[in-house]
């Protein structure tokens, strides 16, 4: 994997990082459910929030951890320490919450954020996947973070505003590693139809201004038991098994 910069961060293959730009298109909601259809696979898998600024996915399932990543950041505890185990939480798969609105984590200096990067790799060779969620934008912590990983996943919407977000994001990441391995996930779909178009679009406008071509991972429907299953802080795969963004879900964890 090239590595323009010489920065030290290691690539890692089982690491994901899930990023769109635009913020609100269902990320952490995505991010979490694809931890979750992993670890039913039989998969060992770890879902980390790198949301640095709006941390949700303790409240997106209903968890009280007793640690954060705040408090790896100011050292009180090693990043081992902030994982919150199934055995615990009672879900298939460990989880590290982020700290939400938390100015001393959205405004880590770029040598710390490098050296985040670098322990997430080191904490991700012991699980068979760790799914990052990284926060909205093309901030420095979200560009730096998302260079940690060998994969990232771009979630789009067919708002022409997330396709223009998305592709803000999927440049700056191109410069930063031009051998990126970008795949994008269509949310909340009306219709395959609306999903594959979508894509397209990105697809384009990526070959014809950045001479690459991200790959389409899968598309998810619009689908009511999303928000339901949120408003229960239970996770999609738990509530609705049988829901069709759910089984979206799972046919993008098998093509992983
Ligand atoms: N497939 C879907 N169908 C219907 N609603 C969805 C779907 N995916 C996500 N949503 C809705 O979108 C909302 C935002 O989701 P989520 O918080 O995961 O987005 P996000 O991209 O992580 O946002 P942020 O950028 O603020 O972190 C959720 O409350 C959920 O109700
Ligand atoms: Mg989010």
């Amino acid at each position: 994997m090239n590595n323009s910069d010489n920065s030290p961060l290691e690539f890692e293959q089982n690491l994901v990082t899930v990023a769109s730009g635009k913020g609100g298109v269902g990320k952490t909601w995505f991010a979490t459910t694809l931890c979750h259809a992993l670890s039913q696979r039989g998969k060992k898998a770890l879902l980390f929030d790198c949301d640095f600024g709006l941390a949700n996915i303790d409240i997106q399932l209903g968890l009280i951890p007793e640690h954060d990543l705040g408090q790896v950041i100011s050292n009180e505890i090693a990043l081992e320490q902030a994982i919150y185990p199934k055995s615990k939480s009672g879900l298939s798969f460990d989880v590290i919450s982020g700290q939400s609105g938390s100015g001393a984590l959205a405004s880590l200096k770029i040598d710390r954020l490098i050296d985040m990067g670098a322990r997430i790799c080191n904490l991700a060779q012991h699980y068979d996947y760790t799914i990052l969620d990284l926060g909205a934008g093309v901030e420095n912590s979200v560009m730096t973070l998302a260079r940690a990983s060998d994969k990232v996943i771009v979630v789009i919407t067919a708002d022409p505003t997330s396709l223009t977000d998305a592709y803000a994001f999927i440049k700056l990441h191109n410069m930063r590693n031009n051998d990126a391995d970008i795949e994008i996930v269509v949310n909340m779909a009306e219709d395959q139809n609306e999903g594959r178009r979508a894509f397209e679009k990105i697809q384009k406008v990526c070959q014809n201004f950045l001479n690459i071509s991200p790959t389409l991972l899968g598309i998810i429907n619009r689908d009511k038991h999303v928000a339901n299953a949120i408003r229960a802080q239970l996770p999609l795969l738990s509530r609705y098994p049988q829901s069709i963004a759910g089984g979206n879900v799972i046919e993008i964890a098998k093509k992983l």
